[in-house]
C-alpha cells in the first residue's frame, strides 16, 4: 500500500481535493487519508462543503483556526509535525496557496516525505500577498508539481525546476464544477432572492487589500449600493467583520449582502449573474469556465488564462472603478470562448494515473 496524505484547510481546497480523493480512490494500492487543517472552521465555510461535494469526514483534524500569518502557520506546523511521525506516510499532496499549504509544505519537507502541490507554479509576481509567498515556498519545496495551465508550466521551468517533475494536468476545481453543474442548476437560490436571470450582479470579496481596511471597504459597499443591477454579496466571515467593526450594516444590506452560500447556490448563481466581480481566485476561473462576465477587484493575476482564454477582466482595486467597468461590460459582454485546455473534469484522473505511475 501507499499512505497517502491529502491535506485541505480553507474553502478552495475542498473544492479542490474533492476529484484527488475520488480519483485515488480508484486504485486499491492508495490507502489516502484527509487531513482538514481547521483554517476555516465554520460550517458555511467548512461543513457545507464536505455534504455537498460529497467528502467523507476528514481522518484528521487538527483544529488550528485563525491567527495571525505566523500563528496560524505555527499552529498547523506544530500538529501536522505531529500527525506525520504517526502516520509515517509515503506522499503528502497539498493543493492550492492558503497558509495550510505552506505550513504542512515546510513540515513534510524536514521530515523527508515526498510532496506533490496540486496547483503548482501559478505567479502573480506580487509578493505583497501572502498567497505569492505560499506558492514560492511550496513549489520550491515540492518533487511533484500539477499545473492548471501552460503559462505555470513555463513559470516553473523559468524558476528552475526539473521538466519531468512538471505535470501539466488540468483544473481539479473545474473537475468539481463539471460534476456539480446539472445539480447547481436545479437550485432555487436565484428565485428565492428574487433575482432575475442574467440580471444581477454576484459579489465576492475577502483579500486583505479590499476588506481590512473600513474606507476602502466602505467606498466598495457604496459603489454596490449605487449599481445599475440588483446585487448580491455573499460575505466572507473577514468582510463581515471589517463592515460589522466599522458600523457598516446599513450599507451592507444596500449592496446586497448576505450570508456566505453553500457551494451548489454560489455556483448556480454564477452560472446566470450578468456580472460576476470578484478578487477571489477561485470564481476568475469558475466563470472562465462558464463563460460569465468576470471583472476582478485587484492589481494584478497569477491566472492569466482567466483573461487569455477567459471572461475576466483585471479592474485594479480602486473602487471608483467598479460602476464604469460594470456598465462598460453590460454594453459589452465578452464573447464565451472555450474552456482552456484541459479543464475538462478530468485532472483528478490524470494527478491520480501520475502518482499511479511514480509509487
Ligand atoms: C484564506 C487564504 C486565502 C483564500 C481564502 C479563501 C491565507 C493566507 N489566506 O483567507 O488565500 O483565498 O482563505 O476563502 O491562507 N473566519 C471565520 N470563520 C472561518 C474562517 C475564517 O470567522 O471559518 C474569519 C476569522 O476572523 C479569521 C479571518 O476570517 O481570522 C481570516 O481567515 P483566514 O483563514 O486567516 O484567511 P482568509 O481571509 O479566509
Ligand atoms: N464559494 C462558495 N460560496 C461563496 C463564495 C465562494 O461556495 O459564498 C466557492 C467558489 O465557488 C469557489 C471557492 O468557493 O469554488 C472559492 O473560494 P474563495 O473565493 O474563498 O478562495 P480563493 O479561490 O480566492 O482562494
Amino acid at each position: 500500500m501507499t499512505r497517502v496524505l491529502l491535506v485541505a484547510g480553507a474553502r478552495p481546497n475542498f473544492v479542490k481535493v474533492a476529484p484527488v480523493l475520488r480519483a485515488l480512490g480508484a486504485y486499491p494500492k492508495f490507502e489516502t487519508k484527509l487531513v482538514h487543517t481547521g483554517q476555516h472552521y465554520d460550517d458555511a465555510m467548512s461543513k457545507v462543503f464536505f455534504e455537498e461535494l460529497g467528502l467523507p469526514d476528514p481522518d484528521i483534524h487538527l483544529s488550528a483556526g485563525p491567527g495571525t500569518q505566523a500563528r496560524q502557520t505555527a499552529k498547523v506546523m506544530v500538529a501536522f509535525e505531529e500527525v506525520v511521525a504517526a502516520q509515517s506516510p509515503d506522499l503528502v499532496v497539498v493543493a492550492g496557496d492558503v497558509n495550510s499549504t505552506l505550513a504542512c509544505s515546510l513540515v513534510v519537507s524536514k521530515a523527508v516525505v515526498p510532496l506533490a502541490h496540486v496547483e503548482a507554479g501559478l505567479r502573480s509576481h506580487d509578493r505583497s500577498m501572502p498567497e505569492e509567498v505560499n506558492r514560492l515556498v511550496t513549489d520550491s519545496l515540492a518533487q511533484i508539481l500539477f499545473t492548471t495551465s501552460s503559462d505555470a508550466n513555463e513559470n516553473l521551468l523559468r524558476e528552475g525546476h526539473p521538466l519531468e517533475s512538471i505535470h501539466l494536468v488540468g483544473n481539479t476545481m473545474i473537475d468539481t464544477l463539471s460534476k456539480h453543474e446539472a445539480a447547481a442548476r436545479k437550485r432555487a437560490i436565484r428565485a428565492e432572492l428574487g433575482l432575475p436571470p442574467g440580471g444581477y450582479l454576484l459579489v465576492t470579496l475577502h483579500r486583505p487589500a479590499n476588506v481590512d481596511g473600513p474606507e476602502k471597504l466602505r467606498a466598495i459597499l457604496r459603489a454596490l449600493a449605487e449599481a445599475p443591477l440588483p446585487v448580491v454579496f455573499p460575505l466572507h466571515p473577514r468582510t463581515e467583520k471589517t463592515a460589522r467593526d466599522a458600523g457598516l450594516s446599513n450599507l451592507l444590506d444596500k449592496a446586497g449582502a448576505t450570508r456566505p452560500l453553500g457551494y451548489l447556490d454560489f455556483l448556480s448563481l454564477q452560472m446566470s449573474a450578468a456580472v460576476v466581480l470578484t478578487d477571489s481566485g477561485g470564481v476568475q476561473e469558475e466563470t472562465t469556465a462558464l463563460g460569465v462576465a468576470c471583472l476582478t477587484l485587484r492589481e494584478n493575476t497569477e491566472r492569466p488564462v482567466t483573461i487569455s482564454h477567459g471572461t475576466n477582466r483585471i479592474i485594479g482595486a480602486n473602487p471608483a472603478r467598479i460602476l464604469p467597468e460594470v456598465n462598460r461590460v453590460l454594453e459589452e459582454p465578452p464573447s464565451p470562448r472555450e474552456r482552456p485546455p484541459m479543464w475538462d473534469g478530468r485532472a483528478g484522473e490524470r494527478i491520480a494515473a501520475v502518482l499511479d505511475r511514480l509509487f
